[in-house]
C-alpha cells in the first residue's frame, strides 16, 4: 500500500529534475521508510545499523573527511546499493565492496565452536552476477573479488573516510585493520558489524587495538554492531 503510494511520488520527483538521491536524502520520514523498503531484502543489516551508516555519510560530507568508502563482506549487496543512492555522485567517493562471492570461508578455531557448527562450503555465498544485478549499474562501486587476505594487499584505496566491516571472522577482520586501518582518515568512521554474535571478529578487533596508542569508544548500535571515530588528534 505504502509502496504503490511512494512509487508515483518518487517518479514524479525525478521527473521534475529532483534525483532520488536527494529526494531520499533531504526528506527525513521517506529517508527512513524507503531505504527500508529498497534495502530490506538485500542486507542482513538492521535498520539502526544501515540509518547509523547513512548518518555516517552525512558526518563525512559535513566535516570534508577524505577517502573512499569501503564495504568487507558484501553479501547480497544491500548495504552497498543503499550507500549509492545515499551518496551524490558528484561527492566523488568510490564505494569498494570486498567478497569472496563464494561465501566465507572456513572458519578457525578463534571463530568459536558455534562457527565450526554452522558453516558449510558456500556459507552466504551470493554470486558477483547476482550483487551487481542488486547494486545495479554504477560507476562509483568497486567489487573486488576473492578472499580478502589477499585481495587487499594490492587493491585498496589510497584513503578511507568509512569502512564497514563484515566478514565474521577472526583472520579476515584482523587482515582488515592491519591493511586498511591506517587508511583511515583522521575523524573517518569505522563500523564492526560483528561484536557479540562473532567472538573471532570481536577478538581481532581487540587485539588490533591492544597494540594501537588510542583505544576507541566502541558505541553500540545495537545487539552486535559498534561504531566508533578515529581519533583526529592524539590526546596528550
Ligand atoms: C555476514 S555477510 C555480510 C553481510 C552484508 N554486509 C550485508 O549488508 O548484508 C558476510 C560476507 O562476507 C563475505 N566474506 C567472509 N569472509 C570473507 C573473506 N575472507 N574474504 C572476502 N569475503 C568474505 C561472505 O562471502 C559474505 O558475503
Amino acid at each position: 500500500m505504502l509502496k504503490k503510494a511512494i512509487h508515483p511520488i518518487v517518479l514524479w520527483l525525478d521527473s521534475h529534475g529532483y534525483s532520488f538521491s536527494n529526494f531520499v536524502r533531504n526528506s527525513g520520514w521517506l529517508k527512513h521508510r524507503t531505504i527500508r523498503q529498497v534495502i530490506q531484502k538485500t542486507t542482513m543489516l538492521s535498520y539502526p545499523r544501515v540509518l547509523g551508516v547513512l548518518d555516517a555519510i552525512d558526518y563525512i560530507e559535513r566535516n570534508a573527511i577524505p577517502g573512499d568508502i569501503v564495504v568487507c563482506g558484501v553479501w547480497r549487496g544491500g548495504l552497498v546499493g543503499a550507500i549509492c543512492d545515499y551518496l551524490l555522485p558528484s561527492q566523488g567517493r568510490t564505494i569498494w565492496g570486498y567478497d569472496t562471492f563464494e561465501g566465507n570461508p572456513e572458519p578457525d578455531d578463534r571463530d568459536g565452536r558455534q562457527a565450526k557448527k554452522i558453516w558449510h562450503r558456500g556459507f552466504l555465498s551470493v554470486s558477483e552476477e547476482q550483487v551487481r544485478r542488486n547494486v545495479g549499474n554504477r560507476l562509483n562501486v568497486r567489487l573486488v573479488k576473492g578472499d580478502i587476505l589477499n585481495t587487499i594487499k594490492t587493491q585498496k584505496p589510497e584513503k578511507i573516510a568509512l569502512m564497514y566491516l563484515d566478514t565474521d571472522w577472526y583472520a579476515s577482520t584482523k587482515a582488515e585493520l592491519d591493511e586498511l586501518y591506517p587508511l583511515v582518515s583522521p575523524g573517518g568512521v569505522v563500523f564492526q558489524d560483528d561484536f557479540g554474535l562473532c567472538p573471532g571478529a570481536e577478538q581481532a578487533t581487540e587485539d588490533y587495538f591492544k597494540d594501537q596508542p588510542h583505544k576507541p569508544l566502541f558505541v553500540r548500535l545495537d545487539v552486535s554492531a559498534r561504531v566508533w571515530t578515529k581519533l583526529a588528534i592524539m590526546p596528550q
